[in-house]
C-alpha cells in the first residue's frame, strides 16, 4: 500500500499487515514483542538476486548469511528454495545449518578470530572456512580431519557503509588479509598442502549508492588478485545491501550492484563462479517486530512513549545508532501529529528507540510495528535485565485452494 515503507507492508480491516497477514490478531496470539516474517517476501528478494547475480555471466551461489536471521521456519523457507546455500559465522551455525537440512558442501564458514576447538568443529563437520590470518592457515592445516579446500578472506581496504558508521564498515577491521599479502598467503596456504578455491571480501552494511566508485575499485582489486590464483573456484563478493532507514539514505540498488559485480570480474575465466552473502537484503524487508506501548507520559524533556522491548529485544538503536522505521499497527493510516521519544523497556538511559519521532496520537495498549527488522533482531537478541525472548512467527501466503 501506497505510503508504507516496504512493499512487504499493507493494510487491511485489521491494521497493518505483512504479506498479507495482520500483524494484530498474531500479536494477540503470541504476544509480544513478536518478530514477524514473511515467507513470501523471502522468496521474492532471493528470486531478484538471482536475477541480478546472472547478469555476471557466470555460474552464481547466494549463500544466505544466517546470522541475520537463524529462525528455524526461516531456515525451512531458505531450504526449500533448493538452489540456497549458506555462509555460517560459527561452529553452532554450522550445526543448526545442518539440522535444517544444509549438506556440508553448501555450508561455508566465514569468520575471524577462530580457536583450534572452532577449527576442530567445522573439520568434523567437513565444512569449508573462509580464513583471515596466517594463524589460522596454520592451525586449519593442522587440524585432524580438515578438508584441503579453503577461501581466503581480504580487507576491502576501502570504508564504505551505513552513515560512515565505523561499526558498519569493514575496510581496515578486524577482518581480513591485507591485500598486500594475498600472495604471500596463497604461498603459505599450497605449502601447507591447502588449496585455496575461494577470494572473499565483504565490505560493509548497508551500502550506499553514492559509495559506487569505492565500491567497483574494492571489487576490481578482488577480481585482479583473485586472477592470480590457478585453483580459484569462486569469487564471493559477501553481503552488505540494505533498506532506507532514514530519509537521507540511499542504499545501493541491486541492480547497480549486479552490475558493478558483473563488470568487475567480467575479465575472469568464465568458469569462476560469483557468490554473495546476503543477510539484510532478504531477511531486513521481510521483518517486522511488533510491540506493545505501555506508557504514554508527557515531561519537561518532551512526550515519552514507552514500548514493551528494549535493545535487549532490537539493538539497531541502542547500538549502532539505526533506527527502525515506526508504524502504528492500528489502521486506518493517520498523518503523524505528535512528535515523540520512543524509549524500551532495559534500565539503561541509552534505551531509546527514537529521539523527536513524528508519530500519529498512540494510547496506551495499542501496538507499534519496527521496520526493517527481519535482520539482526531476534538473532542479536539477549536476556539483559532478564526481560526475555521475542517470540517469533514466519508467515506464509495461504496456498491457492486445491481444485
Ligand atoms: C562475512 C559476512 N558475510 C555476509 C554478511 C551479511 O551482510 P549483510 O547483512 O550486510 O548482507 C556479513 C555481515 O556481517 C558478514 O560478516
Amino acid at each position: 500500500m501506497s505510503g508504507l515503507p516496504g512493499d512487504a507492508l499493507g493494510e487491511g480491516p485489521f491494521g497493518l499487515e505483512l504479506d498479507g497477514a495482520p500483524l494484530a490478531p498474531l500479536a494477540a496470539r503470541l504476544g509480544t514483542p513478536l518478530y514477524v516474517y514473511g515467507g513470501h517476501t523471502l522468496r521474492r528478494r532471493f528470486a531478484a538476486l538471482r536475477q541480478a547475480l546472472g547478469h555476471a555471466g557466470r555460474p552464481a551461489q547466494i549463500r544466505y548469511a544466517m546470522k541475520a536471521n537463524r529462525y528455524g521456519p526461516v531456515l525451512d523457507r531458505v531450504r526449500a528454495e533448493g538452489d540456497l546455500r549458506i555462509d555460517a559465522c560459527s561452529p553452532r551455525e554450522v550445526e543448526r545449518a545442518l539440522q535444517h537440512g544444509f549438506e556440508p558442501h553448501e555450508v561455508s564458514l566465514t569468520a575471524g578470530m577462530l580457536s583450534n576447538r572452532d577449527l576442530a568443529t567445522v573439520a568434523r563437520y567437513g565444512v569449508r572456512p573462509n580464513l583471515d590470518t596466517f594463524s589460522a592457515l596454520r592451525r586449519w592445516a593442522a587440524t585432524p580431519d580438515r578438508g584441503a579446500a579453503i577461501g581466503l578472506r581480504l580487507n576491502p581496504e576501502v570504508s564504505v557503509g551505513w552513515g560512515q558508521e565505523p561499526k558498519l564498515a569493514y575496510g581496515n577491521s578486524k577482518f581480513g588479509f591485507d591485500q598486500a599479502a594475498l600472495p604471500a598467503a596463497v604461498a603459505e596456504a599450497r605449502a601447507l598442502g591447502l588449496v585455496v578455491e575461494e577470494v572473499h571480501m565483504h565490505l560493509g552494511w548497508g551500502l550506499q549508492r553514492g559509495q559506487a566508485d569505492l565500491l567497483r575499485q574494492a571489487f576490481s582489486r578482488l577480481a585482479a588478485l583473485a586472477g592470480t590464483i590457478d585453483t580459484l573456484r569462486t569469487v564471493n563478493v559477501g553481503g552488505g545491501l540494505g533498506w532506507p532507514h532514514r530519509r537521507q539514505d540511499d542504499p545501493l540498488p541491486l541492480d547497480a550492484w549486479g552490475a558493478l559485480v558483473g563488470e568487475a570480474l567480467a575479465p575472469l575465466d568464465p568458469a569462476i563462479a560469483v557468490a554473495c552473502e546476503p543477510g539484510t537484503y532478504v531477511a531486513a524487508a521481510a521483518g517486522v517486530l511488533v510491540v506493545e506501548v505501555n506508557t504514554v507520559e508527557t515531561r519537561q524533556s518532551g512526550r515519552w512513549v514507552g514500548v514493551d522491548a528494549g535493545h535487549g529485544i532490537n539493538v539497531f538503536a541502542a547500538h549502532y545508532g539505526i533506527p527502525l522505521i515506526t508504524v502504528p499497527v492500528r489502521g486506518p493510516r493517520r498523518a503523524p501529529t505528535e512528535v515523540i521519544h520512543l524509549a524500551g523497556n532495559i534500565n539503561e538511559a541509552n534505551d531509546i528507540f527514537a529521539r523527536d519521532l513524528p508519530l500519529p496520537e498512540v494510547a496506551e495498549g495499542d501496538l507499534l510495528a519496527f521496520w526493517p527488522a527481519g535482520a539482526y533482531g531476534a538473532s542479536m537478541a539477549s536476556d539483559h535485565c532478564l526481560r526475555g525472548r521475542p517470540a517469533e512467527v514466519l508467515v506464509e501466503p495461504p496456498r491457492p485452494a486445491a481444485r
